[in-house]
């Protein structure tokens, strides 16, 4: 071919891939037009390749015109890509960067849960294992098995919620302490967290509230033992090694002696009180032998925590009732509570 020839070929290959490119309508295809135009096998380099055919100036004059055209198919295809982008832009310039941003809430653990789990994260690394029982319990675990017999005046104490079917809504979690004896083999260490119920409503009491259950059963348990073991968990739970403790004699029918545990604190008007948070004991014999345990050679320790007690004194709320109203307001407060 001519110069001239070539000079009008080119002409018409630029022109076509210029119009094909104003065509384009998204990068799969801006990256094939790059291809098919500038690549290897493309029209353009070909003509390119016709260059050593020609000699002196009019190779001289064509490779600036190739030049040229290449030149303009890039910064056409440069274009192009920029107008994609502007256009995929777009669609998020519709958004009012200014306006505030939809309220996420992210939901915490609820200041009970958080309680709970932190003393059972104490009395594990006390080595005591942790286990559950049913809420929906029968007579026999809760009351009979305790040392408590249908006539016994503490049934009435306990303000129990029946079922039609007879069972019972659990009063306490000390019902586990007979589960356990009665599956486990001896030495038994174990916790048994868990929701309790009765029918009472102030603002120290709910109908539901959550109680931790504690039992040690092995040869030579003590008193002592058990004193020391409650000394321990408060001191930590508290993280105050000066807490003041006090053990009041009191009467469980299930354990013997038996004990409620106060902590001192002060109250709403600043004056030093006391609150009941536990009752313990020694597991009565009469209990050991309902679970087939041989109370002449092991003995044992028994105790029941108040978690909203303790999550009153540790958070200081001074309306229990405040827990179960699930006001947002309140709870939010102890998102941040690390425990
Ligand atoms: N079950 C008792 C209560 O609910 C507490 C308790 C547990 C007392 C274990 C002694 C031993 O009040």
């Amino acid at each position: 071919m001519s110069v001239e020839e070539l000079k009008t070929e080119l002409e018409k290959v630029l022109d076509k891939a210029l119009r094909s490119i104003k065509e384009i309508k998204n990068y799969e295809d801006l990256e094939k037009a790059r291809v098919q135009f500038l690549g290897k096998k493309s029209q353009l380099n070909s003509l390119m390749k016709s260059l050593s055919t020609l000699d002196g100036k009019n190779k001289a004059d064509f490779g600036k015109i190739v030049n040229q055209a290449k030149n303009s198919l890039n910064s056409s295809l440069e274009e192009k890509k920029k107008s994609l982008k502007s256009k995929a832009n777009k669609k998020i310039d519709n958004f009012d960067v200014t306006m505030p941003s939809r309220q996420i809430s992210i939901g915490s653990l609820h200041p009970i849960t958080k309680i709970m789990n932190y003393s059972i994260d104490i009395f594990q690394a006390l080595k005591f294992e942790c286990v559950e029982g049913p809420e929906v319990e029968d007579d026999f675990h809760n009351f009979t098995a305790l040392n408590i017999p249908e006539s016994h005046p503490a049934r009435a104490m306990h303000d129990t919620f029946y079922l039609e079917d007879g069972n019972l809504l659990r009063t306490h979690t000390s019902s586990v302490q007979i589960r356990a004896m009665r599956e486990k083999e001896i030495p038994i260490r174990i916790i048994a967290p868990g929701k309790v119920y009765r029918k009472d409503s102030d603002i120290t009491h709910t109908p539901m509230f959550h109680q931790i259950e504690g039992l040690y059963i092995d040869k030579d348990v003590s008193f002592s033992n058990l004193k020391s073991i409650i000394n321990i968990f408060l001191k930590s739970f508290f993280e105050e090694e000066d807490l003041k403790i006090r053990f009041r004699p009191s009467y469980f029918p299930f354990t013997e002696p038996s004990a409620e545990v106060d902590i001192e604190y002060f109250n709403n008007k600043g004056e030093k009180s006391w609150l009941e948070i536990l009752g313990c004991g020694m597991v009565h014999p009469n209990v050991l032998e309902m679970a087939n345990i041989n109370s002449s050679i092991y003995s044992g320790y028994a105790f029941g925590l108040g978690v909203e007690r303790l999550a009153m004194l540790k958070l200081g709320i001074s309306d229990l009732r405040l827990f179960y109203e699930n006001d947002l307001r309140f709870l939010e407060q102890f998102k941040r509570v690390k425990l």
